[in-house]
């Protein structure tokens, strides 16, 4: 494939953010590798973390990428530096929304969900100094959740009961950040477990314009997506499926 864009993750959970680049620059073509056979990636060192990503990336530039998109949080705080100083080429990578979550949530407290790497690393500690208002910030590793959604499990019992055991109270919670790309695809379980409609923040959108703004984009015909994975054949099928669910909530 010519002229495409390079997106990874450690596994499944960067398939929401493919899905949404599909969708809201159709005409790009996209190579995405979900590197499963080393997820999760938030339970690694940072060297780990940063050589698995490399390796990606060199990957896909050999292959004639225009540019790469992180499609994970936890490898964006372990090695964007890294990447950045080593490729010429536009690389974007994920946060947690957390500016857009304090802004439009005038009062309570914000959860923000991530793994604990990207909690207790670099990007997201300086991005909670900077807005300045830590105390109305709960920030709760969910390592768990990152191992259901690669087996394909996003609703039931176990779930619930880890989420009891991660948020005991839930009282002055008004919204959740989604630091983790995996987490988009329990939603709806999230939401049930707060029995309302809580407001979830993610990355997606704003990280799809950014990348928008540094390319040269495509014209013509729709691009081609490519998905790839390093576990098996099976996960790139379940990586097909979950594309299609997920575009089918976000259109509906
Ligand atoms: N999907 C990833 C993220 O956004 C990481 C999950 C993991 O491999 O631990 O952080």
């Amino acid at each position: 494939m010519k002229d495409f864009i390079g997106v990874f993750d450690s596994g499944l959970g960067g398939i929401s953010v493919l899905a949404d680049l599909h969708r809201m620059m159709p005409q790009e073509n996209l190579i995405y590798l979900g590197d499963s056979k080393n997820a999760p990636y938030g339970e690694k060192s940072k060297d780990e973390i940063t050589q698995l990503s490399y390796k990606i990336v060199q990957d896909l530039i050999d292959e004639g990428a225009k540019a790469i998109l992180i499609a994970c949080n936890t490898a964006t705080s372990a090695a964007i530096d890294t990447l950045r100083k080593s490729f010429s080429l536009p690389i974007i990578g994920m946060e947690p929304a957390l500016k857009p979550a304090l802004e439009q949530t005038p009062e309570g407290k914000i959860l923000v969900l991530a793994t604990g790497y990207t909690l207790t690393h670099g990007l997201y500690k300086k991005r909670l100094d900077e807005l300045g208002n830590p105390d109305r910030v709960l920030s709760v590793p969910a390592p768990m959740l990152v191992r259901y959604v690669e087996q394909g499990i996003y609703q039931g019992e176990q779930i619930r009961e880890y989420l009891k055991q991660i948020i005991p109270d839930t009282t002055d919670i008004r919204a959740v950040v989604l630091g983790c790309t995996h987490f988009l695809y329990l939603a709806k379980t999230i939401e049930d477990f707060f029995g309302w409609p809580v407001p979830l923040f993610n990355a997606n959108t704003a990280v799809i314009r950014e990348l928008k703004r540094q390319i040269e984009l495509r014209q013509g015909s729709e691009g081609m997506v490519e998905i790839r994975n390093s576990h098996s054949q099976e996960m790139v099928e379940l990586s097909q499926c979950m594309m299609q669910n997920y575009l089918k909530l976000v259109t509906d």
